[in-house]
């Protein structure tokens, strides 16, 4: 390939970036300290993050969620905890960089979608919502995504889902459902990276899981000694936030600009400390 065809296709294509569920303070702490970098280093134009478990491990506060557009995050997203700290729903409309999943009922707060433009001037179309199997009864996502979907082709090809659900099966028939249609569905909720990352036949990149950001000293985030109680004993117990071996979970998709087909999707892993050699 000639240089200049190198050229036209860096010009052509966007790099995104999703970030799987941040918990807690750790998780926090290795966006701050590494994301600016990270970004820069992999040619990043747009970020997208989960926050649903950013305030000790569940919900999130207006105030942390400014802390975390400042590290250089373009949208966060979503899921089933953020209820849990009701200011939020203040925070949910000014500015349409946090979004709550799409298929609550119309007259809850926020929106599902958002469209915003990259640091390079892409607009750039952003999607959550909820999934059924194994969770609280809600509206069909796959509904509300199909409308949706169509809504934001409207204004760009470029259109990704965060899709927070709990089976992998669920997840995987939504990729089939709109494959062609968005450019790629991340999975959240589980916090365990999955390795079936691909592309779909029709252009659609799909991962069932980022994975999670935070500490992986621990059980999905929190403290193993309460969890291992609570699971042998039945006991109730409080699961704080975990912190040792603190990672960030996700992946990078490579979006063609002018047809919002998905390029390629990495996994990516970033641990706070580099391994010894
Ligand atoms: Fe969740
Ligand atoms: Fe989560």
């Amino acid at each position: 390939m000639s240089n200049l065809h190198v050229r036209d296709f860096k010009l052509m294509a966007i790099r995104i970036l999703a970030i799987g569920d941040i918990v807690g303070t750790p998780g926090r702490k290795i966006l701050r300290e590494k994301l600016g970098a990270f970004r820069e280093a992999n040619n990043i134009d747009f970020v997208v993050a989960n926050c649903e478990n950013v305030v000790s491990g569940s919900g999130v506060t207006v105030k942390i969620m400014e802390k975390l557009l400042a590290c250089d995050i373009d949208v966060l997203t979503s899921g089933d905890h953020i209820w849990r700290r009701m200011e939020i729903a203040a925070g949910l409309v000014p500015n349409g960089r946090l979004i709550r999943p799409i298929n609550y009922p119309d007259n809850c707060p926020g929106r599902g979608i958002t469209i915003i433009e990259s640091k390079k001037g892409v607009k750039v179309a952003v999607l959550n919502a909820l999934g059924r199997l194994f969770m609280s009864p809600i509206d069909c996502p796959y509904k509300a995504l199909e409308k949706a979907v169509t809504q934001a082709r409207r204004e760009t090809p470029i259109v990704l889902i965060d899709f927070h659900a709990e089976a992998t099966s669920e997840k995987i028939a939504l990729g089939w459902f709109l494959d062609g249609q968005v450019s790629c569905i991340w999975g959240t909720h589980t916090h365990v990276q999955t390795a079936d990352e691909r592309v779909l036949p029709k252009g659609t990149a799909y991962i069932s899981d980022l994975g999670m950001t935070g500490s992986f000293h621990s059980v999905l985030g929190r403290e193993v000694a309460p969890v291992l109680q609570k699971m042998i004993q039945q006991i109730p117990a409080r699961f704080d936030v975990a912190e040792g071996d603190i990672r960030m979970n996700g992946i990078i998709v490579t979006v063609e600009e002018s047809t919002g087909k998905a390029l390629s999707i990495e996994r990516v892993q970033l641990k706070e400390f580099a391994e010894a050699c």
